[in-house]
């Protein structure tokens, strides 16, 4: 499909990447965007790195050829599986002028201010936490402060979310059982990192089943000001970012079903087209 715009490309499995984009929109307006959900494969959670990968790059792939200079693995799971592959060995056969970044640095650079006494707990699908990314770049990234990370993998949140089942005692059980465990695994956690852009859409009920001494760190805010510094410090890609205030949706499954669900999550109206990625 060729377009004159130049959008900034927003890849997620399914939903949980409307969490990220709802702030890019509100910091970088005038900004162009497509937004491509693979709610078709979703969810990505539970599958190998191979197939990870393997669908990552087909999307990442589809938004260069619609014209994106820059695309935002909006997914913690394709972040952790992905995101260094396809940077160190496709990205410079394919184009080494454009970009892909991910969304677990800038909640690993947060959460030495965030946490008071270190003891961090990741909540995460399987893939994000069998993949270590958290832990190991919790301990690069840390500033020097010693941080102990507790992880706990919730494989039903994201199917749940997939489904629009996120008021339902179904989704209560799930989500109080993981949480329970994660607390269980260390009682002195005082941080929690949302781990998974699905999971913000789950917040009022785990605000239900996390006390109150303890924060929770959500990603779309600090990797929208991510976003906003990166293309600060990065004139050349800002200026391949076209700003005719333009958003497409896109998902491999059903449109009006996406068009539906999307609109609860973003809180506006919008129109979706079905697309292939092979
Ligand atoms: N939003 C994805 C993430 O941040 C969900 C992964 C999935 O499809 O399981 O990990």
């Amino acid at each position: 499909m060729a377009s004159k715009t130049q959008p900034i490309g927003v890849f997620d499995s399914g939903y949980g990447g409307l969490t990220i984009l709802k702030e890019f929109l509100n910091d970088l307006p005038g900004y162009d965007f497509i937004y491509l959900g693979d709610n078709a494969r979703a969810p990505y959670g539970s599958r190998s790195f191979e197939v990870v990968y393997e669908y990552t790059l087909q999307a990442v792939k589809k938004l260069f050829e619609m014209g994106c200079p820059l695309v935002i693995l909006a997914c913690n799971t394709a972040s952790a599986k992905a995101l260094r592959n396809i940077q160190q060995n496709d990205l410079p056969g394919i184009d080494p002028n454009r970009r892909v970044l991910g969304v677990i640095r800038p909640a690993v650079e947060s959460i030495r201010e965030f946490t008071r006494n270190g003891h961090v707990g990741i909540l995460g699908t399987v893939g994000t936490v069998l993949s270590d990314s958290y832990p190991i770049e919790l301990e690069k990234w840390s500033g020097g402060k010693v941080i102990q990370t507790t992880q706990e993998a919730c494989p039903m949140w994201v199917p749940l979310v997939e489904n629009n089942e996120i008021d339902t005692p179904g989704t209560d059980y799930f989500v109080s059982k993981n949480i329970r465990n994660l607390l269980a695994a260390d009682p002195e956690i005082d941080s929690i990192i949302l781990g998974c852009t699905h999971y913000p859409l789950l917040i009022p009920l785990i605000l239900k089943f996390v006390p109150e001494n303890i924060r929770l760190l959500e990603q779309g805010k600090l990797v929208s000001s991510k976003l906003v510094e990166y293309l600060a410090r990065h004139p050349e890609m800002d200026e391949k970012c076209t700003k005719s205030g333009q958003v497409k949706y896109l998902t491999t499954e059903n449109e009006e079903v996406f068009e539906k669900n999307a609109t609860t999550f973003l809180g506006q109206n919008i129109q979706c087209e079905k697309i292939v990625l092979k």
